[in-house]
């Protein structure tokens, strides 16, 4: 093997087994919220891209079911981005609430839902039915509101 490569390798588990060894540790606030930022804006930009698909605004039909999955994807991480409470913690600008922890329960219920409502539209986008795509991208919208109506400040 290659000088490099072994090197390379030995860095690899090295920070494998860093990673499995503060694996229970909480994270810095402020990388927390910005992990968990990063996941909901890939949420936040899907959404608009299925949105211009649907309106017409650009000719990319064939790729709303992608950027459908890629939301039922980022709803799937999101339980484990926010579980972290950092009410109160670090510098980093965020707009979650209190709530978030001490409602759990009905917050990550609300993350199933997006991630439900999500695959339907990546379902119906594969039959190529905008119209019934429109419907369901109003239906995902709904949840966006009704978790960002309890769970983030104006
Ligand atoms: C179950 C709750 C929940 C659902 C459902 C939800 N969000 Fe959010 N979202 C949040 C919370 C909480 C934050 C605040 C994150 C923070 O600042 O710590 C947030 C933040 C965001 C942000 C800002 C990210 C940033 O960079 O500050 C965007 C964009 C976003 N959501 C879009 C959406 C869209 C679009 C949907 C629906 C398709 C959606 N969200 C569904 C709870 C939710």
């Amino acid at each position: 093997m290659p000088t490099s490569l072994r090197s390379w390798c030995l860095a690899a588990t090295a920070a494998v087994v860093f990673a499995s060894g503060v694996a229970l540790a909480a994270d810095d606030p402020d990388s927390a919220i910005q992990y968990r930022k990063s996941v909901m804006g890939t949420v936040g930009a899907n959404m608009k891209g299925s949105a211009l698909i649907i309106q017409g605004k650009v000719d990319f039909p064939a790729n709303l079911a992608g950027h459908a999955h890629a939301i039922a994807e980022a709803a799937k991480l999101a339980p484990a981005a926010f579980k972290q409470n950092t009410d109160g913690q670090g510098s980093e600008k965020t707009t979650s609430t209190g709530d978030v922890w001490s409602d759990w329960a009905k917050f990550e219920s609300g993350l199933k839902k997006l991630e439900e409502e999500a695959a339907k539209l990546a379902q119906i986008a594969e039959s190529g039915d905008m119209a019934a795509a429109g419907a369901q991208l109003g239906a995902l919208g709904k949840t966006c509101k009704a978790c960002h109506d309890d769970f983030r400040d104006k």
